[in-house]
This record gives structure tokens, sequence and C-alpha cells, in this order.
């Protein structure tokens, strides 16, 4: 039987009434209520809001991290609902590359390591994933600190080895979580760079939850969440 096409398979995010509620005492505290979205590949999407509003929720439930408790999402043709835990783990390491503020790389392996990992994990052969990494810190113009531990690289390093480790697996989606958080201003206006680049260049759909406006020029949509809803969209 030939596959079904959903309209939905051809967007790099689709979501439908998607909520997240926490559950709190007698009650529940909202992450995400009712938000629908729907974004072509290959935007550079800016996810903006007050403390609170629900951006890491829906970044880390766009990104397989965490489950709606309503509502739909299809993320890179994968309905995250249905699908398999085997599908789930092969979604987070290859379909998605993630940034976080806090860069979360592990601490025992080096740069490099911490970049080879999400590929060797995936089962690709060491030889092309060790290349690909070389190259990718060769792009990022950390090269020189490929052996270094993450406690010996400086912020803006780290978030670049981070984004390095987050190409790895070459995702049609790359999401970024406050990325530049916790850089000073030069590392910040690089990072978000790299990031528009990554769009630019590469074709690649961007999405970024941030307060820091530097993004905002590189943005093709534009998404202002409060008490997890969208209560404005621009763009595409
Ligand atoms: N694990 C949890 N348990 C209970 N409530 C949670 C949990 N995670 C998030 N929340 C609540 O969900 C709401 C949205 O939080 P979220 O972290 O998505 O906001 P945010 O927009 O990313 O904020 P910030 O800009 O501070 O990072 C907040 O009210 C938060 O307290
Ligand atoms: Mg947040």
């Amino acid at each position: 039987m030939p596959e079904r096409t959903l309209p939905e398979d051809s967007l790099a995010v689709w979501a439908q009434n998607l909520s997240r509620t926490y559950p709190m005492g007698s009650g529940e505290v909202v992450g995400v209520r009712g938000v629908n979205l729907a974004v072509p590949r290959g935007e550079m999407v800016v996810i903006k809001g007050e403390s609170g509003s629900g951006k890491s929720t829906l970044l880390a439930m766009i990104a397989g991290l965490d489950r709606p408790t309503g509502g739909r999402l299809v993320v890179a043709g994968l309905d995250l609902d249905g699908a398999s835990p085997e599908q789930l783990t092969r979604f987070r390491r290859v379909s998605v590359g993630i940034v976080f503020q806090s860069f979360n790389l592990l601490p025992t392996l080096t740069a490099f390591e911490n970049v080879c990992l999400p590929a060797l994990l995936a089962g690709k052969p060491r030889e092309r994933v060790e290349a690909r990494a070389r190259d990718l810190l060769r792009w990022l113009e950390i090269d020189g600190r490929a052996h270094h531990f993450p406690s010996q690289l400086s912020g803006g390093e780290m978030q670049r080895t981070a984004i390095a480790r987050a190409l790895i697996n070459e995702p049609e989606i790359v999401l970024a979580d406050e990325p530049t958080g916790n850089l000073d201003s030069r590392n910040a206006v690089s990072v978000t760079e790299l990031l528009a680049d990554l769009n630019r260049s590469l074709g690649r759909t961007v999405v970024i939850a941030t307060h820091s406006s530097l993004a905002d020029p590189f943005a093709t949509v534009k998404i202002l969440l409060k008490d997890g809803s969208i209560v404005e969209r621009a763009g595409k």
C-alpha cells in the first residue's frame, strides 16, 4: 500500500491545538496551551515571550524531549504522538539538533569527542564521523580547541562545540533554546550569525527561543508567546 502523504509532512513543524500542562496540587500549571503552528521547511523562526511564557516547553516538545498533554505535533514528517520509542530516539538523534543555553556538553569528553558522540550513537562509521567533526570544528573556528575538555573552553567555544554537536548528524531542524544567554555580547553576535548562516546558506530550518533581539533581523517567522499561547505571528 502506498504511504499516505499528509500535508503536514511537507512542513518542518506542524502543531494543532498543542498543549502541555503540569499537574500541580489540585490544579495544573500551563506550559503551552492551544498552539497551532505550520512552519514550512527552510525558515528561521524566532520565538519570543516573557519568562514563563512557554518557549522552552514548546521547544522541548518540538525536540521530542517532552510529550504534549494534548493536541497533535508533526516534526520533520514524524507524528511525535504516534511514534515508537525507537522512532523517537532516532528522531532526537538525527532529525533535530539541539543547542541549549547551558551548552550541556559532557565534561569527561573532549570537544571533539562531544561532537562525534551523537553520530557514533547513531551507528555511523567512525572514520566518516571524525572527518565531519574535524570539518565542523574548522568551520566554527575552534579546531585549535578540539582536544580540550569543556572546563578548558570559554563560553563561546563551548557553544560552538555544542553547535557542531547539533550538526554532526546533519539534522533537518536546528533548535536553540536561549543559545546566547550565557555568552558575552561579541560571542552572542557570532553565535547568532552562525545560526542565521545555517538557515540562509545551508537552508536548514532553525528555531530559536530567545529574549535577545539579536536574531530578529534574520527571522523569517516571528512568534510571540504569552501564557503558553501564540498571541502574535509575523512572516510566513
Ligand atoms: N516541569 C515543570 N513543572 C511544572 N511547571 C513547569 C515545568 N516546566 C515548566 N513549567 C511552567 O510552565 C510555564 C512555561 O515555562 P517555560 O520554561 O516554557 O517558559 P520560558 O518561556 O522558556 O521562560 P524563560 O524565558 O524563563 O526561559 C512556566 O509557568 C513554568 O513554571
Ligand atoms: Mg526557557
